[in-house]
């Protein structure tokens, strides 16, 4: 076995089998990066365990949803293909292979992710294992080109064993019931205008948003930027996609959510719009708003942030 399997708090009932599963992903990984002989622990907690341990390891107080210890102290630029002769003196009797270190796991945002993305809990722990593995063997995401470096061997691990976090576009039909959900919350006791939307990310996670009014009028909040506010507070920067629907009337994005979602979209951005019970039509944002002001307009490089 290359991994160690332990949970924390109570197993769910449909967790027969995860260890195996694990198992494979670690091997794949691995194998990905061209080492063997190696394995790791996998721990699985909930929302305060981790959070305890992010704070007294990392000085940072928040839930998160995995947390990797190596035990093998890489040099820059360096991963575990590298340094043989570093994972050799990890050898571990017990397991009988070089002990990369400590996946930590926390169940309750796997669960929280698995539906955001909309597939299995198993496939997110395995995605989130793997993610865990490539931080093991040295690789992390500090900037854009260590995130694609990261990103492509998760792929290409994941892809021999036929997990992918699966990015695939959720079909417009998916996206407005989405939004005709998120329309059921608003708050809108002035207009009676519900308004429903929901973002596709460029991760395939999808984010949902209702308006929500104040007694000072202009204080109300549209659907999409509540929905673009879920989005970018869960680290999202670039939209594929959003769905929006009014309760009775076809809910046109104002200018001012035309000009928050260019901030986050290219002119491409396919916006879904529509009435409840009563289909949409497709338009781009380009046609929606085709001259809006753009962060490279002011020079800014927004990658950079
Ligand atoms: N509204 C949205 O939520 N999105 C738009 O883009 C258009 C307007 C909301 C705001 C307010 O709560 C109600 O619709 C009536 O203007």
């Amino acid at each position: 076995m290359a991994i160690e399997l332990q949970w924390e708090i109570p197993m769910p009932e449909d967790m027969d089998g995860l260890e195996a599963l694990l198992d494979r992903v670690a091997e794949a990984c691995f194998e990905a990066e061209g080492i063997r002989g190696a394995g790791f622990g996998v721990q699985i907690v909930d929302d305060e365990a981790i959070r305890a341990l992010n704070r007294d390891t990392r000085d940072n107080d928040s839930i998160t949803d995995v947390l990797s210890f190596p035990t093998v102290a890489y040099p820059a630029g360096k991963t575990a293909r590298d340094c043989p002769r570093r994972l050799a003196r990890e050898f571990d009797p017990s397991m009988g292979c070089a002990n990369l270190g400590d996946c930590v796991i926390n169940l309750n945002r796997a669960r929280q992710q698995a539906e955001a993305y909309g597939h299995s809990l198993k496939r997110e722990l395995s995605y989130l294992t793997a993610h865990s593995a490539f931080h093991l063997m040295g690789y992390d995401h500090m900037n854009e080109e260590e995130k694609r470096e990261m990103r492509k061997m998760e792929e290409r691990a994941l892809g021999t064993i036929g997990i992918t976090r699966q990015e695939c576009d959720i079909s417009d039909v998916r996206l407005f019931e989405l939004a005709c959900e998120a329309m059921q919350m608003s708050y809108s006791p002035y207009s009676h205008f519900k308004v429903g939307a929901c973002i596709l990310a460029e991760d395939g996670r999808t984010f949902k948003g209702c308006n929500f009014e104040n007694a000072s009028y202009g204080a109300t909040i549209c659907a999409e930027r509540c929905a673009a506010g879920n989005a970018i507070s869960s680290g999202v920067r670039r939209f594929k996609a959003i769905a929006v629907v009014g309760s009775t009337a076809v809910a046109w994005p104002c200018g001012i959510c035309r000009q928050v979602l260019r901030e986050f979209s290219d002119t491409s951005l396919p916006v879904i719009v529509g009435q409840f019970g009563k289909g949409y039509t497709v338009k781009t944002l380009g046609e929606l708003l085709p001259e809006g002001l753009t962060p490279e307009d002011l020079g800014v490089d927004t990658k950079i942030d």
